[in-house]
């Protein structure tokens, strides 16, 4: 068992990796064979060396250039399209700053496409397969000197959570990716459960000591490393984007969620048994208290009967004005019982929220057709609060159903919950949490509703 922190070097008890920079290397173009060149720079390769090189040398050798206008303006162009044709995911953006997936899932400002080491009138490209790049060089360097070495491709990158870059492997052949502490115990007797060392990227950043980022040094050297192949290739790194908390910038995932806040609401008819979050209910009311009303005012309340007493006794109240209504439209008595039986939602329901329009801040106006505008104005005004609350409560997790009976069973409700007869009762709200995933869905084509003069 491992007994510090230098486990993959060949003497345990004084760890010591090497170090070295590869000079005399000529300057790679397209076409040009790197595992020459690297085998005689090297000069001692030895089974077990891990070959470090920059991914720009790999991108020149394999033609990953792309020729642009030197002008700063069109070259800037070129480089958003050849961004935008490397970009499978764009993950974050602020400004100009660009970071994608690209077509391999590696995550990068720019999807890698960089004007650093290259003339000035080139672009460079990532290769476009670097655990391929780096088992072919591997296998060319093999070929070279009969020495069975591990290869890795580096590139620069940032970290969403800190300044500055350092290298990381985009590519790499002979070598674990990935060192697993897992079930291992450290010295003070703690299990480790989910440390999992990115070895790779541990010698990317390592080698770029030595190598720098001035170009003249794009290969290093790492000796002392005991790592056994097992196989693995840097596409092992890759989080598949499922599982990763973080698969959108800020920016971003906070403007996904607004634009989607609205349509995400949805009927939600059937809940879960979970208990709803009393707070959450509370947010959700504050939120529908923002809502546009007339003259300044807030004209909404919201009935919240949590005594299951109090609220079995106000549906009961409207199941039975419900019935008398039906009766006295003629309806017959199964009729009536399977009508009624339909609004158990708002009994099924973890919690339910009875709106209400208080609208004595209304204007008085001398004639009908002035005060019943006013009064549509109010009545507007706590629409708006509903589906604020029912947006909210979405926004929480939480499913609901803006159910209407209330508005048909205003003297009960008054009565029950012995509230003003002021008060307009706007509908009841079930509220819980969905028993299944409410269905995202398109949004609707707004032609047809949106008039254009
Ligand atoms: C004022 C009002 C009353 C409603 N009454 C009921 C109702 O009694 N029962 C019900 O299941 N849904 C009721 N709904 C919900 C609509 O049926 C629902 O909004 C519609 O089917 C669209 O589905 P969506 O909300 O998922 O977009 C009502 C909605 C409003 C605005």
């Amino acid at each position: 068992m491992p007994e510090h922190n230098a486990d993959h070097c060949e003497d345990h008890a004084v760890p010591r990796i090497e170090l070295r920079a590869v000079q005399g290397l000529p300057e790679f173009r397209p076409g040009d064979d790197l595992a020459g060149p690297i085998a005689a720079a090297i000069g001692d390769l030895r089974d077990g060396d891990v070959v470090v090189v920059t991914s720009k040398i790999v991108s020149k050798v394999e033609g990953r250039l792309v020729a642009v206008p030197e002008d700063p303006a069109e070259k800037d162009a070129r480089l958003r399209e050849l961004v935008d044709e490397e970009t499978e995911r764009v993950v974050a953006r602020r400004g100009r700053v660009l970071v994608v997936a690209n077509k391999i899932g590696l995550v990068q400002a720019n999807a890698g496409v960089d004007a650093s080491n290259v003339h000035r009138h080139e672009l460079a490209l990532l290769p476009v397969d670097p655990d391929a790049s780096a088992a072919r060089l591997r296998a060319a360097l093999y070929e070279r000197t009969n020495k069975t070495v591990a290869v890795v491709i580096t590139d620069t990158m940032g970290r969403p959570w800190r300044v500055g870059q350092t290298d990381v492997a985009i590519g790499s052949a002979g070598l674990p990716v990935l060192h697993s502490y897992q079930g291992m115990v450290d010295t003070a007797g703690n299990e480790l459960r989910v440390t999992e060392v990115a070895l790779v990227d541990e010698v990317a950043a390592a080698a770029d000591l030595v190598k720098g980022k001035l170009g003249g040094v794009p290969v290093a050297v790492v000796r002392g490393l005991t790592a056994k192949e097992d196989g693995s290739t840097v596409a092992n790194l890759v989080r598949n984007p499922a599982d990763d908390m973080f698969r959108l910038g800020t920016d971003d995932a906070l403007a996904q969620g607004r634009r989607e806040a609205v349509p995400a609401r949805r009927s939600v008819r059937a809940f879960s048994g979970e208990a709803v979050d009393p707070k959450a209910i509370r947010r959700a009311v504050a939120a529908a208290l923002t809502a546009p009303a007339p003259h300044h005012t807030r004209p909404f309340r919201f009935g919240w009967p949590r005594d299951p007493r109090k609220r079995t006794e106000l549906l009961d109240a409207m199941a039975d004005r419900w019935r008398r209504d039906l009766a006295s439209d003629g309806r017959g008595k199964d009729e009536i019982d399977r009508r009624v039986a339909k609004g158990d939602i708002l009994r099924k329901a973890p919690e339910l929220l009875i709106p209400f329009l208080v609208a004595d801040g209304a204007q008085p106006y001398p004639d009908a057709a002035r005060t019943e505008a006013e009064d549509t104005m109010f009545t507007v005004a706590g629409g708006a609060a509903v589906q604020g609350l029912l947006v909210a409560l979405a926004a929480e997790g939480l499913g609901s159903c803006w159910v209407g009976s209330t508005i048909f069973a205003a003297a009960e409700v008054h009565e029950v919950l012995g509230v003003p007869t002021g008060w307009r009762p706007l509908g009841a709200v079930a509220v819980g949490h969905p028993a299944e995933l409410p269905q995202s869905r398109e949004l609707p084509d707004p032609t047809a509703a949106l008039l254009e003069w």
